[in-house]
């Protein structure tokens, strides 16, 4: 690791420490997730740790892959240890807003299947309230996203977007599904019943809203020390 660390990168380093021989992992995704691995990998190499990794996303498996870190599949390890994991907003509840990376549903399936959730963030993630810096995912499937839109905006009080990519075209998750990148004009004043409403709409997978699924909080700080959250 370089001598001063970035804020993501000594978050990452930082959570991989509560890695221990034996533990089924799950692996999240993102950027800040890619140091973890990177840090996970150093630590299997030179301590010879064995662990399972689960990853939350196609590009996470590919990565931990290269790096020689072992993956299966929730099918052959249904129950994980821990899962370490990026979010895009924490709160002081320890709420999360997840999903920037639009790997939302195999994360929240991941998470719910793991003994410890362990997030980790660089700095400015922290808020009062949730959606206030960052829209809120949500995962829809493609056939009638137009009406399951106008659903969320009813009944989450939102503007909903479709997520594109560089070339215009919807943005399609690993699952095959879209996502709706929904603004919130004052923020959300009440995560656990947007959380119940929008889970009500047909078409929507899953709402990025992690409620009770984390445990402690890794944020790295500008001088690369990291401060650890325990719920
Ligand atoms: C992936 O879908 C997301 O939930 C990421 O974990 C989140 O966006 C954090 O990403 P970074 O670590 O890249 O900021």
């Amino acid at each position: 690791m370089a001598e001063t660390p970035s804020p993501k990168q000594a978050a990452g380093y930082a959570a991989a420490k509560l890695v221990e021989t034996g533990m089924k992992i799950g692996l999240g995704t993102g950027t800040t997730v890619a140091f973890f691995l990177e840090a996970l990998a150093e630590r299997i190499g030179q301590e010879k740790l064995e662990v399972i990794g689960v990853a939350t996303s196609v590009q996470t498996a590919e990565l931990a892959r290269e790096l020689g870190i072992p993956i299966s599949d929730l099918e052959h390890y249904p129950a994980l240890d821990l899962v370490i994991d990026g979010a895009d907003e924490v709160d002081p509840q320890f709420r999360l807003i997840k999903g920037g990376g639009g790997a939302l549903l195999r994360e929240k399936i991941v998470a719910a299947a793991s003994a410890k959730v362990a997030i980790i963030i660089g700095s400015g993630k922290r808020v009062d309230r949730l959606g206030t810096t960052f829209l809120l995912p949500v995962e829809v499937i493609p056939f009638g996203h137009a009406t399951t839109r106008d659903c969320v905006a009813k009944a989450g009080g939102c503007t909903p977007y479709v997520r594109t990519t560089e070339e215009g075209e919807p943005f399609v998750t690993d699952n095959g599904n879209y996502i709706l990148d929904c603004r919130f004009k004052n923020g959300i004043a009440d995560p656990e019943k947007l959380h119940a409403d929008l889970s009500q709409i047909p078409g929507v997978a899953e709402v990025g809203l992690f409620l009770n699924l984390c445990d402690i909080v890794f944020e790295g700080q500008d001088d690369g020390s990291v401060v650890t959250l325990n719920r």
